[in-house]
């Protein structure tokens, strides 16, 4: 009997949904596949490719300009995404949401479009220390460009907030702070509530990078009342290249446009160009239009089988795993905070995590290795990289006894 088999299995009907994406039916060197790098992307439902199918196969057309009946259909697809996205995280108005390339993008947009218009030499934007670093290069080319300071909330060796600090950093020469919900590289659950709650007690706006928090965590945005949430379609079994700005309509529209083109205008004269309203303003050129209606087919899929359910079962597999790898002598965790999700970075021994990695790979385990775009993190630690682990909800815990096997094997061979 292995372990996996004398705990009872999840919420969910685990089997029965695994069949919903074609790939986790797929072989690597001859073995089912195991997926356990679900925090780079996910994979992707029948209902997503079907979407994308779809919509090349029976009305592409672009959005927003024809009177034709494919681009009629086209953009009512395309605006009725919009509209589920929306649902999804409760926005107020379907015009917050901004539809972009991905979570980088869209902190990329706010940083130079926000910062454009309220950062001058002096101000401080305050991020974390464990940001991806689409967190924070954004915000290093708007401060270099307007004189403003970066500064960081630091980690402790959980990899966690220090709290106490944030509240000694929040002082009035800040103007926006950007923090990640969960962290890619440690697993961290941050307090956001408090954060959010904090910074708008001095006037603060708060930017919630939720890449890896939308696919795991329910979030109700206007109870968060964070300012501007991000994140991107293929973490949350969708296609790559479409993403999501949340931003609050009183922000969006004091802002300036970001990219001109097509679609943001209302007017374009040699003169004097005037901009569309929301959400278009911030949404120049032809958009990923089969990406933006299959994340909404994502949506459709996740909402389904609900995100309570989907968070409980990926709590179970993720404990269970925690307590497996916390069983082996030589395992170091990096990052151990109380609240975690999704993702468990770890070292076994001296091993270099490429080494484990390739091991892993060779027996058709997916992990991801190295500074998972988090290089400060890993100076912090003092570490090349990690082994990371990470899970999805159609993750089972006969694949994690798999991957207890898989490192005993790299240790045999390595140590
Ligand atoms: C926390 C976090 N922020 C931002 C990103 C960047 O996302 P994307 O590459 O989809 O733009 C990632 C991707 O791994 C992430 O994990």
């Amino acid at each position: 009997m292995t372990n996996s088999e004398s705990i009872t299995d999840s919420v969910l009907d685990i089997e029965k949904i695994r069949k919903d994406f074609p790939i986790l039916q797929t072989k690597v060197y001859g073995k089912p596949l195991i997926y356990l790098d679900n925090a780079a992307t996910t994979q992707k439902p029948q209902a997503v490719l079907d979407a994308l199918h779809n919509y090349y196969t029976q009305y592409n057309s672009n959005v927003h300009r024809g009177v034709h009946f494919l681009s009629q259909q086209a953009t009512e697809a395309y605006e009725v995404a919009r509209r589920k996205v929306a649902g999804y995280i409760n926005a107020r108005h379907e015009h917050e949401i901004i539809f972009t390339k991905g979570t980088t993008s869209s902190i990329n947009l706010v940083a130079a479009s926000f910062g454009k218009k309220f950062l001058k030499a002096g101000d401080e934007v305050l991020i974390s220390a464990m940001e991806h670093h689409s967190n924070i290069v954004p915000w290093q080319l708007i401060c270099e460009e307007k004189g403003a300071i970066l500064k960081v909330i630091p980690i402790n060796e959980r990899g966690e907030l220090k709290m106490e600090r944030f509240d000694e950093l929040l002082t009035d020469k800040v103007k926006i702070v950007a923090v990640t919900y969960v962290s890619n590289s440690l697993g961290t659950v941050n307090p956001v509530h408090e954060i959010i709650q904090k910074a708008h007690a001095v006037n603060i706006p708060v930017l919630i990078d939720g890449a890896q928090a939308i696919q795991h965590i329910p979030i109700d945005i206007q109870e968060l009342d964070a300012d501007f949430l991000t994140f991107s379609g293929h973490k949350l079994y969708g296609p790559t290249g479409v993403g999501i700005l949340y931003g609050k309509e009183k922000w969006l529209n004091e802002m300036p446009p970001y990219e001109g083109g097509g679609d943001m205008i209302k007017n374009v004269t040699f003169a004097k160009t005037t901009y569309n309203e929301l959400p278009f303003k911030f949404e120049a050129g032809t958009p990923n239009i089969s990406g933006g209606i299959a994340l909404g087919a994502a949506i459709d899929y996740i909402q389904h089988i609900g995100i309570p359910a989907i968070q409980q079962a990926e709590e179970e597999v993720v404990a269970y795993a925690y307590d497996r790898l916390a069983a082996l002598p030589s395992l170091r965790f990096i990052g151990d905070a109380k609240h975690r999700s999704g993702a468990i970075s770890f070292l076994v021994g001296d091993i270099h995590p490429f080494d484990l990695g390739e091991i892993l790979d060779k027996q058709s385990i997916a992990v991801r290795t190295g500074h998972h775009c988090t290089q400060p993190v890993m100076d912090f630690f003092h570490i090349p990289g990690t082994v990371r682990a990470s899970f999805a909800f159609y993750n089972t815990k006969a694949e994690v006894d798999a991957l207890m096997d898989g490192i005993e094997k790299a240790k045999r061979m390595l140590e």
